[in-house]
This record gives structure tokens, sequence and C-alpha cells, in this order.
């Protein structure tokens, strides 16, 4: 069986965690097959959308696979698997939106995962966390990063010394989600949502990404350049015109992506 299952179907790829007898922990067959999942939606032209998921009724992902953890790494061993940890790197060059559609568990490597994606919902029994610094280690694929920049620095290092999961209403109000469901329509809404931004242009889309992301990084002035030559570029677009096409003649739009 797959440790990550990649499903396509009306312009979305659900890419789910597949090892829910481990609370759909990251082992290294799972760290292998998450960035060729991604990659391959990302190429295939008939996705729009990707959403991040876990198997079963109980984690979106419990994190790394503490089982495989060595006892004493050689510097040479971890250094390789160290490089191996760019795996990460899948989500942040996917050009498409990645929705993290979460329930129950999501801890350490798994909400590293969820903070790589574009936009995170949660389930009303979603507890998240990072509980590394208990394990005597740090995040690995960018989670001491990327939550800061999301939450702050307050809440980031709250999360980061204490190790204490949040839960999902908590972690609405701090900004690590933006959306909470019951438990019984975290499916749907992620669908609906999924379809909402499919139905939308895709290149607007990724040029959206693309200048958000960048704002983390780069001084204002080079930011607020990026932003005008990306809207220049689509000035040029079909989609844009059959926008406003579509809003003169009271008809929904169809977007192609040219
Ligand atoms: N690595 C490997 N296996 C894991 C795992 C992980 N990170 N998290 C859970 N599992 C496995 C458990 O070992 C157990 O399998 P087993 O019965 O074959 O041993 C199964 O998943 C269910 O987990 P269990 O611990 O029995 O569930 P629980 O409800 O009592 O506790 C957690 C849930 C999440 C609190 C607990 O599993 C936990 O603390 N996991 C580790 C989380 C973590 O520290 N992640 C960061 C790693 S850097």
């Amino acid at each position: 069986m797959s440790t990550v299952l990649l499903e396509i179907r009306d312009h979305v790829a659900w890419i789910t965690l597949n090892r829910p007898e481990a609370l759909n922990a990251i082992n290294a067959a799972m760290r292998a097959a998450l960035p060729e999942a991604i990659r391959t939606a990302e190429a295939d032209p008939d996705v729009r959308v990707l959403v991040l998921r876990g198997a079963g009724e109980r984690a979106f992902c419990a994190g790394a696979d503490i089982k495989e953890f060595a006892p004493v790494p050689s510097p040479a061993e971890y250094r390789q698997s160290r490089r191996n940890g760019a795996w990460i790197r899948a989500f942040d060059e996917a050009r498409k939106p990645i929705l993290a559609s979460i329930r129950g568990i999501c801890l350490g490597g798994g909400l590293e995962i969820a903070l790589a994606c574009d936009i995170r919902l949660a389930a009303e029994d979603a507890r998240l966390g990072l509980p590394e610094s208990g394990l005597g280690i740090l995040t690995g694929v960018g989670g001491s990063q990327r939550l800061p920049r999301l939450v702050g620095l307050g809440w980031a290092l709250d999360m980061m010394l204490t190790g204490e999961p949040l839960p999902a209403t908590r972690a609405r109000e701090i900004g690590l989600v933006t959306r909470v469901v019951p438990v019984a329509e975290l499916e749907a809404v992620t669908a609906t949502l999924a379809a909402q931004l499919a139905a939308r242009p895709p290149t607007a889309l990724a040029f959206a990404k693309e200048a958000a992301r960048a704002a983390m990084d780069l001084p204002l002035r080079e930011g607020l350049r990026l932003e005008g030559d990306l809207l220049t570029l689509l000035m040029n677009t079909e989609d844009r015109l059959e926008a406003a096409q579509a809003f003169r003649e009271k008809r929904p739009p169809h977007f192609t992506g040219r």
C-alpha cells in the first residue's frame, strides 16, 4: 500500500498521507512519495488545485516517524538525510494553490507540511503543535522559519518552546489556520473551496501566490516592483479579457489559464 495516495478529479488533486496505523507519520517512503505526488499534480495540466489530507479519522500527520530515528546518526549520514530534507521544496516550487485539510493530530513535520501549504482549514478536533524541542531536536523542514512569519514571534516561540498543541479555534485566532469547520463537514468544505479555486483564473492565482510569498522575503521596494511586473503580465492574458467580458454579459466566466 502506497504511503501517499494521489487521486485527480474535477481539476483537484487529492493527495492523502496514507499511514493511518501510525497517525500518518512521515517515514522514508513517504518523504520520497510526497514530493513526487506534488510534482505530478503540478505538472498535470488538468489539475488546478492540490489538497493535502491525512488518511483515517485520527490525524492529518503526527510528524516524523520517531521509530525510524537512528540512535546516533553519523554526521555524514545525517548531512545526507538533511539534503533529502529538501523534499519540502516541492511545495515552495508549486505554482498551483495547495490546501491543507487538517483533522485530528497535526504535529511536528505534519504541521510543517501544513505550513508549506497556501491555505489551512481545520476540523474542530484538530490539534496543531511543534513538539520537537521535547525530543531534543528542532523542526527540520522549515517550521522554525515559516511559523514566526505566519503567526508572529510570540506565538511561534510559545509553541516551539512548550511543545503544547493548540486546539483548532485557538489556531484560527492566531492565524495559523484560516477556517475551522465541524469534523463531519471538513471534506465537503474542502471540496467546495477547492472547486471555487479551480474555477478561478489559474495564472492570476499563481501570480497572487508568488507575490504574497515573495512579501515574506523581499524588501518593500522590490516586492512592489515584482507586483507591478506580475500585473503587467496578467494584463496580457485571455483570462483577464474573459473575466471582463463575462461580467458585461452577466454570465459566469470560463477560464483557461491562457
Ligand atoms: N512516529 C512513529 N509512530 C507514531 C508517531 C510518530 N511520530 N506518532 C504516532 N505513532 C504511532 C504510535 O506509535 C502508535 O502505533 P503503535 O501502537 O504501533 O505503537 C500509533 O501511531 C497510534 O499512536 P498512539 O501514541 O497510540 O496514539 P495516542 O492517541 O495515545 O497519542 C499522540 C497520539 C500524537 C499524542 C502520540 O502518538 C505522539 O505523541 N506521537 C508523537 C508525536 C511527535 O512527537 N511528533 C513529532 C516528531 S519529530
